[in-house]
């Protein structure tokens, strides 16, 4: 399928590279393309990145048919612009489409239409660290209010050069097992990347703020016993010299950076397990002493370590508040084959222009 350009006329002032947040900034350009019943997914286009029109029935307002995918661009020290495992996003963006009866996409469109977006707006990658945040998504835009899958979709592209996603970086957070609210439960949409999650967890994120803490960890929503994701990442634990991982049991998103720590710790020989992990385990570890490390995961953040764990009334830190050694090598080394500064072995680099 040919991709149609039309350029702006009106390029937009680039944003001081020092003063970027995560997601505040838009490019110059977006990527379209429609689907209608009969006809599949058609007329790939990049335009000038501006409002899309939308009628008020449209049904991803009522009943959130929608879904979206996170990835990056990094620019490297030679000028020149890369993914990290795109084709994962891609592939996760239909998985999570065959749950919510959006119509599938073709992956390698989809990788061809990302290269040419981000090419036409290269000028925009910062230097690392920053790097260009990339938003792909499907929403359902048929103009009908009944309940049922709907006949028209919009897939679009957006570009956002982004600095860190947590204002302190790498330092360590503070959180808080949430027994209150569940983000999703087995059977449910947790596995997917759709807005309908994230609204859930919304209430969650606002009172952990409130009592002084930056993210929840989430419990499974049926026995509320087992953990399964810290705020919007996955989450590990270095029990002793066990790596723990929650295993992807449906609820859990099947996070890109995820997968990588635990093929890193594979290829260094370490004890990474993917299995059920109970709060109660998790306390007893806090209170032997073996809870080493605990750092969550997510391509945002990279690895975003874990200093200080409420469960209950009881407050535990791990490793003295600071960032463990393990969290340390995973972060260096993720983001040294994101930037090339280091051999990629594993393949994981796309480049783009
Ligand atoms: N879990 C949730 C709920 C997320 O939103 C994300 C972020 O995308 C992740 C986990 C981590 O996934 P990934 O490593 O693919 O970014
Ligand atoms: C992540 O990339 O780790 C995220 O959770 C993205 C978030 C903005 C949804």
């Amino acid at each position: 399928m040919d991709i149609q350009v039309t350029l702006t006329t009106t390029p937009k002032q680039k944003p001081a590279q020092d003063k970027l947040k995560f997601g505040h900034n838009f490019t110059d350009h977006m990527f379209l393309m429609n689907y209608e019943a009969g006809k599949g997914w058609h007329n790939p286009r990049i335009v000038p990145y501006g409002p899309i029109p939308m009628d008020p029935s449209s049904s991803c307002f009522h009943y959130a048919q929608e879904i979206f995918e996170g990835m990056k661009a990094y620019r490297t020290a030679d000028g020149k612009i890369q993914f990290f495992r795109p084709e994962e996003n891609f592939k996760r963006l239909n998985s999570s489409c065959e749950r919510l009866v959006i119509p599938k996409l073709d992956e390698a469109l989809l990788l061809e239409g990302l290269k040419k977006l981000v090419e036409i707006d290269k000028d925009w990658v910062p230097d690392a660290p920053a790097s260009l945040y990339i938003r792909p998504f499907v929403i359902a835009n048929q103009e009908v209010l009944g309940v049922h899958p709907s006949v028209n979709y919009l897939y679009c592209v957006i570009l956002s050069p982004s600095g860190a996603y947590y204002a302190s970086g790498l330092a360590p957070v503070k959180i808080y097992v949430e027994t209150r609210y569940v983000r999703a439960s087995k059977g449910g949409m947790g596995a997917c990347k759709t807005g309908g999650n994230y609204a859930a967890s919304l209430i969650a994120q606002e009172e952990a703020e409130r009592q002084g803490y930056s993210q929840v960890l989430w419990l499974d929503g049926v026995e509320r016993k087992y953990v399964e994701e810290v705020g919007a990442m996955n989450v590990f634990f270095k029990i002793g010299d066990e790596i723990v991982t929650p295993e992807l049991d449906g609820s859990i998103l099947p996070g890109i950076t995820r997968k990588s720590v635990i093929q890193l710790l594979k290829s260094w020989n370490m004890n990474v397990t993917e299995r059920k992990l109970s709060v109660e385990e998790l306390e007893t570890a806090a209170k032997n002493g073996t809870l080493k490390e605990a750092f969550g995961t997510g391509t945002a953040a990279v690895i975003s370590p874990i200093g200080e764990l409420k469960v209950g009334d009881t407050v535990t830190v791990i490793n003295n508040n600071e960032i463990g050694e393990l969290s340390q090598k995973l972060y260096n080394t993720l983001t040294d084959i994101q930037w090339s500064r280091i051999p990629d072995p594993f393949g994981w680099i796309t480049p783009c222009c």
